[in-house]
């Protein structure tokens, strides 16, 4: 197996602390309406059970995934390959990501998830690359904005691989 170069960009008690900053910040928010969590699959499961157990409110959990894939225009196509298993319908909904990039995935499982009438729809991501960005598309919660690097750990990968990383780091350039 190939062994890649990994340079540390944010430490594993650096994310820790971010995500229990998150946590209380919601779970003040939500203590009376309380919220459902919408991991979206595979990227955010580390990250969404850190965040929901520093949660000091009950919370439900759900899951959608997607997949993106380059089509022959610039635009890219994303495909949903899994829905919520329960409604949404006047519920306060926080969806959680792992990285917003160009912004395509999220804003097509948003408009989803807003068709379905949420009492309110708010995003958490935990990294944000900014300089990447192709659609308007702005979290309301960010972990950390980094630069425009390929990064992994906390359930990122590079072909699947080193999504269990317990720290973010930045694949160097000449292997990808
Ligand atoms: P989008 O381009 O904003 O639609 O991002 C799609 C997805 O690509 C993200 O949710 C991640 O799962 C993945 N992704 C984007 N950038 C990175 C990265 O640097 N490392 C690992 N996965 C990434
Ligand atoms: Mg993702």
């Amino acid at each position: 197996m190939k062994k890649h170069n990994i340079e540390m960009l944010i430490s594993e008690d650096d994310v820790k602390a971010r995500i229990r900053e998150l946590a209380e910040m919601f779970s003040s928010k939500y203590k009376e309406e309380g919220a459902v969590l919408v991991g979206i699959l595979n990227g955010s499961i580390f990250f969404l059970s850190a965040l929901a157990q520093s949660m000091t409110i009950p919370v439900e959990i759900d899951f959608m995934a997607a997949t993106s894939y380059e089509g022959t225009d610039s635009t890219g196509k994303v495909l949903v390959t899994k829905d919520l298993a329960r409604s949404i319908e006047g519920r306060h909904v926080i969806v959680v990501e792992d990285i917003v990039d160009t912004g395509r995935t999220l804003s097509l499982l948003c408009d989803l998830m807003r068709a379905k009438n949420p009492a309110s729809l708010e995003v958490v991501t935990l990294l944000d690359k900014p300089s990447r960005r192709t659609v308007g598309f702005k979290a309301d919660y960010t972990g950390f904005e980094i630069p425009d690097r390929f990064v992994v750990g906390w359930g990122m990968d590079y072909n699947q691989l080193y999504r269990n990383l317990p720290y973010i780091g930045a694949l160097d350039e000449k292997d990808l």
